[in-house]
């Protein structure tokens, strides 16, 4: 894979690399899209990675559909899809792992301790492995990309991230590989997050300042649509990810919750 890719290096071509799980959907093909826009070369990766996943985490049964994923990234112009096994990236007596930025700690990392470490550590082996000059990144998944961005700037890895907006289904539900655990009976509960998410953006919109005010709101939409568990809905800094007690800019509201045995993250951005 890195001779390949550094043949594309040194003959001028752009190269965009973007890192995925797998069990592709219409979020993940947003990002190939842009990066087949902007540059000559796209690798995408898939790979389901251990390093990322609790003890009590879904790994084992993450879906793994790379038939179905291969057709997909078929009908785009991929130049490689990069699949390496655990070995490849794992092999016996690998043992060095990525201490991830402070923006790792709160949120995510209360819940899922070592996710970044493990998610920070897979990203740079891949841009060891894939020398890209862009890499796409969804704000899906907000604080990876802060997490990315900042070990980025952090280990002067020679790469730009890009931020790609978050597609949604018609109803406003954030496209994830983790809808497809969803009941038919869960999947209108999901849409709390959604209907959260917006009615903090409306109350801002309104002239509502106060963060514990919006993050009580937001937590009250949560339960009306009875969703089983609230990790977290926040409202913080949206480039350190710091508590915010009033909106001044550049705010960003974040929700984790579980349905069933499904967790569920999305966010969105509060400009004022
Ligand atoms: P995965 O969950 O497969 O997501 C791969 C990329 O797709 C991430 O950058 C994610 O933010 C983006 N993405 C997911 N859903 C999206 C949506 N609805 N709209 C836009 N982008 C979306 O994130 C990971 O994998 C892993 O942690 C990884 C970075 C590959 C490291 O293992």
């Amino acid at each position: 894979m890195f001779a390949r890719a550094n043949q594309w290096r040194l003959s001028g071509d752009r190269i965009g690399l973007v890192p995925t799980m797998g069990a592709l959907h219409a979020g993940h093909l947003s990002l190939v899209s842009r990066s087949n826009s902007e540059c000559q070369r796209t690798v995408v990766s898939v790979f389901v990675n251990p390093a990322q996943f609790g003890p009590n985490e879904d790994f084992s049964k993450y879906p793994r559909v790379l038939d179905e994923d291969l057709a997909a990234l078929n009908k785009l112009k991929v130049d490689v899809v990069f699949v390496p096994s655990q070995n490849d990236l794992y092999p016996a007596g690998f043992s060095t792992y990525i201490d991830p930025p402070a923006a790792s700690l709160p949120l995510e990392g209360v819940h899922r301790p070592g996710h970044f470490r493990g998610v920070a550590t897979v990203v740079l082996k891949l841009f060891q492995i894939v020398p890209a000059n862009l890499t796409y990144f969804g704000q899906k998944d907000y604080q990876q990309l802060a997490v990315i961005r900042r070990m980025v700037d952090d280990l002067n890895i020679p790469v730009r991230v890009v931020a790609c907006p978050t597609v949604r289904e018609s109803d406003g539900l954030a496209m994830s590989s983790r809808n497809r655990y969803l009941t038919p009976q869960q999947r209108p509960r999901a849409l709390g997050l959604w209907a959260a998410l917006s009615k903090a953006r409306e109350m801002v919109e309104g002239g509502e300042r106060n963060v514990p005010i919006l993050e009580a709101a937001m937590i009250e939409t949560l339960n009306q649509h009875v969703v089983d568990q609230i990790d977290y809905a926040r409202i913080v800094d949206a480039d350190m990810l710091s508590d915010l007690a009033t909106i001044e800019s550049s705010a960003v509201a974040l929700i984790a919750v579980r349905i069933g045995q499904t967790r569920l993250i999305d966010n969105m951005l509060l400009e004022v």
